[in-house]
């Protein structure tokens, strides 16, 4: 079962699920037996007041459960059908989607449409949503209740969850429009995550395509991400595992008056794929006394514990950048795609890039060590070097530009048992946005601070220097940092944003 903090074996969920099709629950089954079953109690009693013919069938059915087996799933399964629509028709819509998933009569019969015009009428009726439906929307709706018979099976279903579907994603527009002017970013990021129910899960799978879902155990939400993490003293062994899907997990409605269950129908977008081969030396970026970190494109750090080299930790850093989106609108076997791009004219482009605002974040643990914006920035056209244009943040030449980062800087890491610190490693959170407040590049990625050898030339500084890079597809940033003995602080001395001409170009239709 899905507890959320052990991992879940699902044989199952290949034939099932990776059609990229509703996920039925985990234990869904099982749970909509259960709870069809306390329901039976419920209308059991209403009709033996009744009492049809099929009564007795039922009864003898239920005698019979009693009997041979302490599961009463079977006598479920074999009730007359006036019964369990009878039963069906206590029962919310996620129960019904439960019920649904157990086999085909079940599914015929949850799809009742009288059934579902119901719970559609009571979710939607203009007096509890909207009182100001115009009279025209209730004629049609009450010429609709009449033809009810006439629809097709599962007709009032497919409304009811289209319906739903798009009240959430009205309500999620409406709360993802105001962005933070230095960031270019929504700002009600924790109201959209409350409202769609949002959540991520990792599903682990092994080299027979065995899969364990993991849901998160901590989410915390930061200037211009969100950092999820896994731990579990149950990892299944590292050695017989090949990948890491990252994916966002919605419940399919949201009923805002009930608290969601885990047990309802869930959305997964598949968010990035990792392949767990590449934990080797290439991708190590730290470590200390009992775990090594690894750093996998883009922004999942896996945690390995030192002796047994097996998983500590996972934990995702997910940019707020079309996150809603990318976290929602896959499926289950592909990503969500960003919109195609349409370039963008800019008159001025013979001069090169201008008026660019950049919004760095450098944090770990709900601390930030430094969160700044920094405007104007440029690259005349001749700056190219090596296919990518240089944008300067800090120069080293100008010692008012320099900036201090605050604070006793690690990554820190947390599982049930031990939590600890890396030293000269954190989270960095990127959001460069372009003349035109458009989002250009965005990530949020782990990196280390390493120390580097005295310059030979250039400025020198009193201090040890050490310097950080991180590279991906749109481009590359490097940073120096000089660490001052005297405050016990690093200064960045120096940190180039380097785009990638081909984005560039791609970005305005230009050919530099
Ligand atoms: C140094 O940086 C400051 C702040 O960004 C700027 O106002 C000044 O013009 C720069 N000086 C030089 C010589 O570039």
């Amino acid at each position: 079962m899905a507890t959320g903090h052990g991992w879940v074996p699902s044989p199952r969920r290949r034939g099932l699920l990776s059609r990229g099709a509703l996920r039925p629950p985990l234990g869904g089954a099982g749970v909509a037996a259960g709870i069809a079953v306390e329901a039976a109690g419920r209308a059991g009693a209403a009709l033996f007041r009744k009492g049809p013919d099929s009564l007795k069938q039922y009864v003898r059915h239920q005698k019979h459960c009693q009997k041979s087996s302490s599961i009463c799933f079977a006598s479920l399964d074999r009730m007359p059908s006036e019964i369990l629509l009878k039963i069906f028709s206590y029962l919310d819509a996620v129960t019904l989607l439960c019920i649904g998933c157990v086999n085909k009569r079940l599914y015929h019969l949850a799809n009742d449409n009288l059934i579902w015009i119901r719970i559609y009428s009571t979710a939607f009726s203009p007096k509890r949503s909207n009182w100001r439906v115009n009279s025209v929307e209730k004629t049609a709706v009450s010429l609709s209740l009449l033809s009810v018979e006439d629809k097709q099976a599962g007709y009032w279903k497919k409304e009811y969850i289209a319906k739903q579907i798009a009240s959430v994603k009205a309500t999620l527009t409406q709360i993802l429009k105001p962005v933070n002017p230095y960031t270019g970013l929504p700002v009600k990021i924790k109201e959209a995550l409350r409202v769609s129910g949002l959540g991520w899960a990792i599903i682990l799978k092994d080299r027979s395509e065995k899969e364990y879902i993991m849901e998160h155990v901590d989410l915390s939400i930061n200037d211009a991400s969100v950092t999820v993490v896994w731990y579990s003293k149950n990892w299944p062994h590292l050695a017989t595992l090949s990948t890491i899907d990252l994916c966002g997990v919605t419940p399919v409605f949201m009923d805002h008056h009930k608290v969601p269950t885990k047990n309802g129908p869930r959305w997964h977008s598949l968010i990035a794929q990792y392949s767990l081969s590449s934990l080797t030396e290439s991708t190590l970026i730290g470590f200390d006394g009992l775990i090594r970190i690894f750093c996998l494109n883009p922004g999942l750090l896996v945690g390995l514990w030192k002796r047994e080299e097996e998983l500590a930790f996972v934990m995702a850093n997910l940019h707020f950048h079309q996150l809603m989106e990318r976290s929602t609108l896959g499926s289950a076997t592909i990503p969500y795609e960003l919109p195609p791009h349409c370039p963008f004219v800019d008159d001025d482009w013979e001069s090169g890039l201008h008026g660019y605002q950049l919004h760095v974040d450098m944090h770990s643990g709900g601390i930030s060590y430094l969160c700044g914006t920094f405007h104007n920035l440029f690259s005349k056209k001749g700056y190219i070097e090596n296919g990518y244009m240089k944008l300067i943040v800090i120069s080293s030449k100008n010692n008012t530009q320099h900036l201090p980062l605050i604070g006793k800087i690690g990554l820190s890491w947390r599982t049930d048992i031990f939590e600890g610190c890396i030293k000269s490693c954190y989270v960095m959170d990127l959001t460069l946005l372009d003349e035109s407040r458009k989002p250009f590049w965005c990530f949020s990625s782990p990196v280390c601070m390493h120390s580097s050898p005295r310059p030979s030339e250039g400025p020198n500084f009193l201090g040890q220097e050490y310097y950080v890079d991180y590279l991906d597809s749109v481009g590359k940033v490097h940073m120096e940092l000089v660490w001052i003995e005297e405050t016990e602080e690093y200064f960045i001395i120096d940190l180039v944003l380097y785009l990638s001409v081909t984005k560039v170009n791609h970005w305005f239709g230009t050919n530099y």
